[in-house]
């Protein structure tokens, strides 16, 4: 695990532009698409736009799938939505054939059928990872101020599921439900950036990270859910700005 520690989120996403584009270039070499997981909520904001409209390095978008980590129980245009966001910041401004992009169907009357269908589009697309599961060239996933991630929230079903690859997940906090991606395909990816920003997530991060550097048998179970993000490739980089970071001691 590499905690990434950046003065402003500018630089912090500079670094995870820099990540995409090597992803993307390492499958285009092995003639492959790479397997890009989007993360949700409002952080990841500023990295798409600049990937849509700053990269210096042109990208071959024939090249690229991308796949959600979690996506709320509304429809794809509902702004609430992590596609909506996805494509308005940054896949409606890139010539990315639409049949690459992947999203959950958080519209879906039956989210179990939803969550069904995903996971047999993840296994379809992916190459089969550890455990057997899908496996994401390169990952990207939010933290919370409660510590969850994905949509995989303290003391929800979905923290324990051992078997699917994608599940709908009650959120009593949030009343409502959701669907998300599960641990065993966060065990799987070869790559995980987990970005995070901002002073008001810094004492829950300083947390997750003192349980992230644990034995993952040994991380209490009610420990925040980002304490067990654990890529088995061993690639897991936190990405933090000076804000999230000034809790942290002085590296
Ligand atoms: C979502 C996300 C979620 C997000 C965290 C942080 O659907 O909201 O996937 O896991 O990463 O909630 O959200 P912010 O970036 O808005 O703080």
């Amino acid at each position: 695990m590499i905690v990434r520690r950046f003065p402003d989120s500018g630089a912090l996403v500079t670094f995870a532009c820099e990540t995409f584009v090597e992803t993307v270039n390492n499958a285009q070499r092995v003639h492959r698409r790479a397997g890009i997981g989007l993360a949700g909520g409002s952080t990841p904001r500023e990295l798409y736009t600049r990937i849509a409209r700053d990269l210096r390095t042109p990208i071959d978008w024939q090249h690229v799938d991308i796949f959600f980590g979690d996506e709320r129980a509304v429809p794809g245009g509902d702004p609430e939505s992590n596609v909506h966001m996805a494509r308005d910041a940054w896949l409606d401004h890139v010539p990315i054939p639409l049949a690459q992009i992947h999203a959950m169907d958080g519209g879906a009357h039956d989210l179990d059928r939803a969550a069904a269908e995903y996971e047999r589009v993840l296994r379809e697309r992916l190459p089969e990872g550890s455990g057997g599961f899908p496996s994401l060239d390169l990952l990207w996933l939010g933290m919370g101020a409660d510590g969850h991630t994905a949509s995989l929230f303290p003391g929800t079903r979905a923290l324990s599921e051992t078997s699917a690859a994608v599940v709908p997940n009650e959120v009593p906090e949030l009343e409502t439900r959701r669907l998300t991606i599960t641990f065993p395909v966060i065990a799987a990816a070869e790559r995980v950036q987990v970005i995070v920003t901002g002073r008001a997530k810094a004492a829950r991060l300083r947390e997750v990270l003192a349980f992230a550097r644990m034995e993952l048998r040994e991380i209490p179970a009610d420990a925040p859910p980002a304490a067990k993000i654990r890529p088995r490739s061993g690639k897991l980089e936190w990405l933090v700005d000076a804000e999230a970071a000034s809790l942290l001691e002085t590296p």
